[in-house]
C-alpha cells in the first residue's frame, strides 16, 4: 500500500479550489464521438431543441487550454501533468461497478451505460466557474438516468464514487511521495445526484474524454467547485451516510463536503470572490479577473437544495 503523506498545499494554484468548466450554459452534446457518428441528425436536433434555451454568450476555453492545464493528482501534483504523464493510461475496455443502497446493483462497461441512453437523456448543458475557469462543452448523460436504472432503496441518502487505483499506469500512486490517499473518493447528497446540471462525462469538444480530464467517465457538477468533479470512476455505491470526499478528508478546514461556489465564504487562505478565466488575456497581477458568482450561476437552478442550510458552515 502507498505511504499517505498529507498534501502540501502552497497556494490556490495548486489546490483543487480551483473551479474550471463552463460559467455559463453553453453545452449540449451527445455521448461520445460515436453518438454523433451514428446519428448525426438526431443529435443535431436535440441539440438545437435545447440550446436554444441554454446557449451562452462567453467564449469557449480552447481545447487545448481545457486539456492542458489540468488537476489529476494520480498522474502529479502540476497542472501540466496529467497531459505529460498519462499516456499510458487504458480507459478501456472499463467496468463502473454500481451498487449499496439500490434494488439493482450492476456492474457495466461503457458501451453498456451509452446504449442504454436515448439521444434526450445524452443531450446535457450547463454553466460553470471559480478560482480559475472555463468554459468546455462536454458531452455526457445525467446521472439521474443511470440511477433510475439501479433503482436506489427509500434508505439512500447519498451518492459515493470511486477513482480506479493503477499506480502501473498513474506516476502519482507510485513511488515515495504520494501527494493523496488512494483512491481518490468524493460523494453527492441523492437529490444533487438527480439534478439534471449533474452529468457523468464521456467527452469533451465532440470528442471522447481525454486521459487528463478523467477518461473514461467523470463526474461535472457545475454549480460546485472542480475537485468535487472525481475522474475515471469505477465505482458508484448509494449509502445512507455522508461519504467520505477525498479533499475534505486530507484538509477539513479548507474544504468541505458540499463545496458549493460561493464567493461570499473566503477559503481560509484566500479570496473566493473572483475568478481567473484560463486563456483570456492575462493582466499585470496574473490574468484577467471576473466576479465569481454564488453557485457558479446557477443559484436559481440549485439554491433551492440548500435552503434552511448556513452554507458558510456547510460549505
Ligand atoms: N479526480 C481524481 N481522480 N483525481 C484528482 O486529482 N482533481 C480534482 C477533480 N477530479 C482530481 C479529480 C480537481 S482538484 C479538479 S480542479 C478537477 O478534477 C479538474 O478537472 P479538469 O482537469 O477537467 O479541469
Amino acid at each position: 500500500m502507498p505511504v499517505y503523506h498529507p498534501p502540501k498545499i502552497a497556494g490556490s494554484d495548486i489546490t483543487p479550489q480551483t473551479v474550471y468548466m463552463n460559467r455559463r450554459t453553453i453545452l449540449g452534446a451527445a455521448a461520445g464521438g460515436l453518438a454523433f457518428a451514428a446519428a448525426p441528425s438526431a443529435f443535431a436536433a436535440a441539440l438545437s431543441a435545447r440550446a436554444t434555451d441554454y446557449t451562452v454568450t462567453e467564449k469557449l476555453t480552447t481545447k487545448e487550454d481545457a486539456t492542458s492545464y489540468n488537476n489529476f493528482y494520480e498522474f502529479g501534483t502540476s497542472k501540466s501533468d496529467p497531459l505529460q504523464n498519462s499516456e499510458a493510461f487504458k480507459p478501456t475496455p472499463w467496468r463502473v461497478e454500481i451498487g449499496g443502497l439500490v434494488n439493482k446493483p450492476t456492474v457495466i462497461g461503457i458501451d453498456d451505460i451509452m446504449k442504454d441512453f436515448t439521444m434526450e437523456e445524452r443531450i446535457y448543458r450547463m454553466r460553470c466557474v471559480e478560482a480559475w475557469s472555463m468554459v468546455i462543452p462536454w458531452i455526457g448523460f445525467p446521472l439521474s438516468a443511470l440511477l433510475d436504472r439501479v433503482e436506489p432503496l427509500g434508505s439512500a441518502k447519498y451518492v459515493a464514487f470511486e477513482t480506479v487505483v493503477r499506480p502501473e499506469e498513474m506516476p502519482g500512486q507510485r513511488g515515495l511521495f504520494q501527494p493523496l490517499p488512494w483512491p481518490y473518493v468524493d460523494g453527492l447528497r441523492l437529490d444533487e445526484a438527480r439534478n439534471p446540471l449533474t452529468i457523468l462525462a464521456t467527452g469533451l469538444y465532440g470528442e471522447t474524454l481525454p486521459n487528463q480530464n478523467g477518461a473514461p467517465l467523470r463526474l461535472v457538477v457545475p454549480w460546485k467547485y472542480g475537485f468535487k468533479g472525481i475522474k475515471s470512476i469505477v465505482k458508484i455505491t448509494l449509502t445512507e451516510e455522508e461519504p467520505p470526499c477525498t479533499w475534505n478528508r486530507s484538509a477539513p478546514s479548507e474544504y468541505g463536503f458540499y463545496a458549493n461556489v460561493n464567493p461570499a465564504v473566503d477559503h481560509p487562505r484566500w479570496s473566493q470572490a473572483t475568478e481567473r478565466r484560463i486563456g483570456e488575456a492575462e493582466g499585470l497581477f496574473g490574468g484577467a479577473r471576473m466576479n465569481t458568482l454564488p453557485f457558479n450561476g446557477y443559484a436559481e437552478e440549485v439554491a433551492g437544495l440548500y435552503s434552511g442550510m448556513d452554507l458558510s458552515v456547510k460549505f
